[in-house]
């Protein structure tokens, strides 16, 4: 294949981007992402903030504008994401208890529900547990509920899109060794076993030199396969230029690639100004649409 898409494509795997709705004006924009890639996440405009600014008054126009855009050009959606612990709509951000409890709950139906039949996959729970070596879950409202938010998360997600596959999501589990790496797997596999409806996990796998591909990516997405369910690369960046940011991103794909059960990659964005962190040029495309040394590398694996 000469796109991503298509190379992707031809062992059955996905090439996907974030959009945001406020480049979509953008035709340069609209044309690489048109071209390059067959899976859309919105960069945020299906957050909790974003779909429901007011308790219990959804609002879906930004989020509709992108599943509109990615249906109408034959792609699949990626949901991200129902329950975090950040980017929540300031009525959410002091709740607690039961009443925060019920109010992720309703969140889940409203979002899920309004998107129903239309999203390949949701990052149900996004970043649940915390950096370092604790392996615990991260102290956040949600988690103050009581434990079991992540699997009521699940099981209410289930049931308002029982098509969707169900991720869990998260950042720094790329390399084995790391605790939070393992407390996620023990999470995810605890699970699988007492049947709570859990269909895959997402890497975000935004990386720099601080955070560089492990050398083991490959062990960890199939250990985490090994347990029964999909894994994906779902928010990726990687910071630098030139060869050292390419054979980087070559590295990703080529982990990807051997793992059966790695159903695609996603990188967070189009060009590098388009990125969240911009001042990283962490993309594919540079800030003039052009392609850069990593597509090379990338599109050589697919
Ligand atoms: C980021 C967006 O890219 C930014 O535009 C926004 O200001 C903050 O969120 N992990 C995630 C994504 O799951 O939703 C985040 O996206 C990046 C980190």
């Amino acid at each position: 294949g000469s796109t991503l898409q298509d190379a992707a494509a031809e062992s059955g795997r996905y090439f996907g981007t974030a959009i945001a709705a406020s480049r979509m004006s953008d035709s340069q924009y609209t044309t690489i992402a048109n071209r390059e890639f067959d899976m859309i996440t919105a960069e945020n405009e299906m957050k909790m903030d974003a779909t429901e600014p007011s308790q219990n008054q959804f609002s879906f126009s930004s989020g509709d504008q992108i599943a509109d855009w990615a249906l109408q050009n034959g792609k699949r959606v990626r949901g991200h994401a129902l329950a975090w612990h950040s980017q929540q709509p300031g009525w959410m951000q002091n709740m607690e208890g039961s009443s925060l409890r019920n109010a992720m709950l309703n969140h889940i139906a409203g979002v899920a529900g309004h998107y129903q039949g239309k999203i390949y996959a949701w990052d149900v729970v996004n970043e649940a547990f915390e950096d370092g070596s604790s392996g615990a879950r991260r102290n956040s409202n949600l988690q103050r509920t009581g434990n079991d938010w992540i699997e009521a998360a699940f099981y209410a997600a289930r049931e308002a899109d029982p098509d969707a596959k169900l991720c869990y999501n998260d950042y720094n589990t790329d390399n084995w060794q790391h605790a939070k790496t393992q407390a996620v797997y023990n999470m995810v596999r605890d699970f699988k076993s007492r049947g709570v409806p859990i269909d895959c996990v997402g890497f975000q796998a935004h990386f720099n030199s601080g955070n560089p591909v492990p050398n083991n990516y490959h062990e960890t997405l199939q250990n985490f396969a090994d347990l029964g369910v999909d894994v994906q690369i779902t928010e990726l960046d990687i910071a630098g230029s030139g060869t050292s940011q390419a054979e980087q991103f070559r590295g990703v794909t080529q982990a990807c690639m051997a793992v059966t059960r790695c159903t695609g990659i996603t990188v967070w964005g189009v060009r590098d100004t388009d990125s969240w962190r911009a001042s990283d040029t962490p993309l594919l495309f540079d800030g003039y649409g052009n392609k850069k040394l990593a597509y090379g590398y990338v599109l050589d694996q697919l």
